[in-house]
């Protein structure tokens, strides 16, 4: 049982990988399972938020204070969060965006041709969902993540100024443990003039308690 302190808080989530189709069977993806914006997403509800989850996987154990949308694409995740970013006080963009799709997508599934050892995609920029919600950013809360390989801290920080938002919550994926389909991660917390704080490796369920904490003590008005 945890105390309904959020009550009252609105907070959208996003989760999971963009899947951008190339044909009928097969698309561009990535390795999220959903589950860091899932727990996020739980913990908040826990805590008597009304949570809006737009997600490209289904959260098996949802609460009633989740309101789940399902999307594939960036550009349907994009859609939806423009639907909802004004009613919420708190986003967390947990998801992990593709940030190119096809061009086309092929009306049937792509057959091999014998002759041709090379196939070509053309690819298109996604929008930055994140960069372009911000502009619209009125008393909200805004938190991105930043999954890196290397240069975790500074790449994190670029990102928290590019984007303009309020928080990033880096995570170094090529860490044992941490990122991509893992239970357990290890988050470096970047605010604007603070000094990075590093959390130790722990489940995503912790590091969902431990933003949330930190969002009700230090942010909540
Ligand atoms: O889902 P899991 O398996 O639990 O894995 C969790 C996670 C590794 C996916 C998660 O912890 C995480 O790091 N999510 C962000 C992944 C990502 O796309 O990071 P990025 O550094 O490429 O993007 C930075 C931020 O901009 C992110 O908040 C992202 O959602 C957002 N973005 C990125 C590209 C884009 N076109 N639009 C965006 O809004």
């Amino acid at each position: 049982f945890t105390k309904p302190v959020l009550a009252g808080t609105n907070v959208v989530i996003t989760a999971g990988g963009t899947q951008e189709a190339i044909d009928p069977v097969r698309f561009i993806g990535n390795r999220s399972s959903g589950k860091m914006g899932i727990a996020l997403a739980n913990v908040a509800a826990d805590m008597g938020a009304h949570v809006t989850l737009i997600s490209t996987v289904h959260d098996p154990i949802s609460s009633p204070n989740i309101e789940e949308v399902h999307v594939s694409t960036a550009i349907e995740m994009q859609k939806k969060l423009e639907e909802v970013f004004a009613i919420n006080d708190v986003l967390v963009m947990a998801a992990a965006v593709s940030d190119f799709r096809p061009i086309h997508k092929a009306d049937q599934k792509i057959k091999k041709n014998n002759d041709q050892d090379l196939y070509t995609i053309k690819l298109q920029k996604n929008p930055d969902i994140l960069k372009e919600i911000s502009r619209q950013k009125t008393n909200q809360f805004v938190v991105g993540f930043a999954a890196e390989t290397e240069n975790l801290i500074p790449y994190a920080q670029k990102k928290l100024y590019e984007k303009n938002v309020d928080m990033i919550l880096a995570n170094d994926v090529s860490k044992a443990g941490s990122g991509f389909n893992t239970d357990t991660n290890e988050i470096t917390v970047i605010q604007r003039d603070k000094e990075p704080v590093t959390w130790p490796l722990m489940s995503k369920n912790d590091v969902a308690s431990k933003f949330w904490e930190f969002y009700e003590n230090n942010i909540k008005k």
